[in-house]
C-alpha cells in the first residue's frame, strides 16, 4: 500500500459521507426531522477522520515531501490545496455553530451545502491532479515507506480503532439515508 492509495481509499470514505450529507441537507430543506446526534456524528467524522487525519496525513506529510521533491508551496497545487482545507475548517465551524445555536437545523443547511461542493471538487482535484504529480515525482519506494508514517499519525492524533468506528458511522448512516 502506498501513501496515495491510503488517501484515495479515504476519499472513497469521505465522499460517501458528503452523499449523506447531500441526502441529509435535502430533507431538511424539505422540514423533514433529522435528529441531532446523527448530524454531531457527521460532523465528528469530518472533524476528526477527514480534517485530523487525512488532511493532517497531506499537510504534515505529503505536501512537505513534495515541497522537497521541488514543488513550491505558494502559487501551485500546494496552496490550492492548503486554502481548500482552511475553507472546509471554516464551513465546519459554521455546521457547528448552527448546530449549537437557537435558529434551527436550516442553518446547519447553507454551510453543509458549500462543504460538499468544496470538498467533492478538492478530492477530484488531489485525485486527479496532485496524487499523480506526487507518485510521478516521488515514486512507489518512497510513497510505500510515507504510509508508514501515516499510520503512525493515524494512531497518535486519533488513536486505535477509531478508523474502524468511523467506518461503521458511515455504514449505519448510508443504509439510513442512501439505501432508497
Ligand atoms: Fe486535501
Ligand atoms: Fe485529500
Amino acid at each position: 500500500m502506498t501513501a496515495t492509495d491510503d488517501l484515495r481509499a479515504e476519499h472513497e470514505g469521505i465522499l460517501s459521507m458528503l452523499e449523506i450529507l447531500r441526502a441529509i441537507t435535502t430533507s431538511i430543506r424539505k422540514g423533514v426531522a433529522v435528529p441531532v446526534e446523527q448530524l454531531e456524528g457527521i460532523l465528528d467524522f469530518l472533524k476528526v477522520f477527514a480534517d485530523k487525519c487525512h488532511h493532517g496525513k497531506e499537510e504534515d506529510i505529503l505536501f512537505p515531501a513534495l515541497e522537497r521533491a521541488g514543488v513550491p508551496r505558494e502559487g501551485g497545487p500546494i496552496g490550492v490545496m492548503l486554502h481548500e482545507h482552511t475553507l472546509g475548517r471554516r464551513h465546519i465551524r459554521d455546521m457547528g455553530a448552527a448546530l449549537s445555536g437557537s435558529s434551527g437545523l436550516q442553518a446547519f443547511v447553507s454551510p453543509a451545502d458549500a462543504y460538499v461542493e468544496l470538498l467533492t471538487q478538492h478530492i477530484a482535484k488531489e485525485n486527479n491532479v496532485l496524487f499523480p504529480m506526487a507518485e510521478r515525482l516521488l515514486g512507489v519506494p518512497a510513497l510505500t515507506g510515507m504510509h508508514e508514517e501515516f499510520e503512525r499519525l493515524e494512531v497518535e492524533r486519533i488513536g486505535l480503532g477509531r478508523h474502524e468506528a468511523f467506518h461503521r458511522l458511515l455504514d449505519d448512516l448510508a443504509a439510513r439515508y442512501l439505501a432508497a
